[in-house]
């Protein structure tokens, strides 16, 4: 797992990715959500839309292969009815097939091996089963030299354009699928609202990671956005 992983779980930083809880609730606004859908958040960090989601009493399962992310999801969830959070590899879950009505992802594809987080996300879903997911896309072209460094820093297994997302999930045999580009939803849910939840001493490196991170927002803002896929199996 990167540093960069490592810095957001020791900040404890929740919504940790574009629009953070107020476009998670706009995006989850048009599902019917009750009692009566399975719901796995992949790669679920702190929990935050867990929490959300559980106000639906729908049970929820995250997981996260960050032991920190896990523990700070568990302290926040502990008091939630019918909402398990594991530990365990989106690339690799531990669940039988057809089993979900939603799965839901955000900001955490990039960091994994797409094509096999896809094939398992697909492989657990039930027929008809709805993923959405918010994931990094870029808008407009980068250097090699920019993609690296972005790589690199974040610790990305590649970083996508729009067709390249939709390719991956035809090829998976994902259907009706579509991508909503930022505009597509209010304005004032665009910006990266996140949340902090520090529980212990930051060693002054991941402070400095943090800035970096903050100047990077600035440098892509104009090339680097976001997509919400959706699509069902
Ligand atoms: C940018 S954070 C987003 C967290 C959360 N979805 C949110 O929006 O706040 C990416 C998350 O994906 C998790 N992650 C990365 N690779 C993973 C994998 N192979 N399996 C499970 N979780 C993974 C990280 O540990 C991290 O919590």
């Amino acid at each position: 797992m990167g540093k960069y992983i490592e810095m957001l779980s020791l900040f404890g930083v929740g919504g940790a990715h574009p629009g953070g809880l107020a476009l998670t609730k706009e995006i989850l606004s048009k599902l019917p959500l009750n009692k009566n859908v399975q719901i796995l958040d992949v790669g679920c960090g702190t929990g935050q839309t867990i929490d959300y989601l559980s106000s639906f009493e729908c049970p929820i399962i995250g997981i996260d292969s960050n032991h920190k992310m896990v523990e700070k999801a568990k302290a926040r969830c502990d008091r939630l009815k019918d909402v398990t959070i594991l530990l365990e590899d989106l690339e690799d879950l531990p669940f039988s097939n057809d089993s979900f009505d939603y799965i839901i992802s955000e900001s955490v594809l990039s960091f994994t091996n797409i094509e096999q987080s896809l094939y398992e996300i697909f492989r657990v879903l039930k027929p008809n089963g709805y993923l959405v997911a918010t994931e990094l896309t870029i808008e407009n072209s980068l250097t090699n030299e920019e993609e690296n460094e972005l790589i690199s820093f974040y610790g990305f297994s590649k970083i996508q354009f729009e067709d390249d997302w939709v390719k991956q999930l035809k090829q998976q045999g994902f259907k009706k699928i579509k991508a909503l580009t930022p505009n597509q939803f209010s304005k004032h849910n665009h910006a990266q609202t996140s949340e902090i939840r520090i529980t212990e001493p930051i060693p002054e490196e991941y402070y400095s990671l943090m800035e970096r991170h903050t100047l990077f927002n600035e440098k892509y803002k104009d090339r680097l956005t976001f997509r919400v896929l959706s699509c069902i199996k």
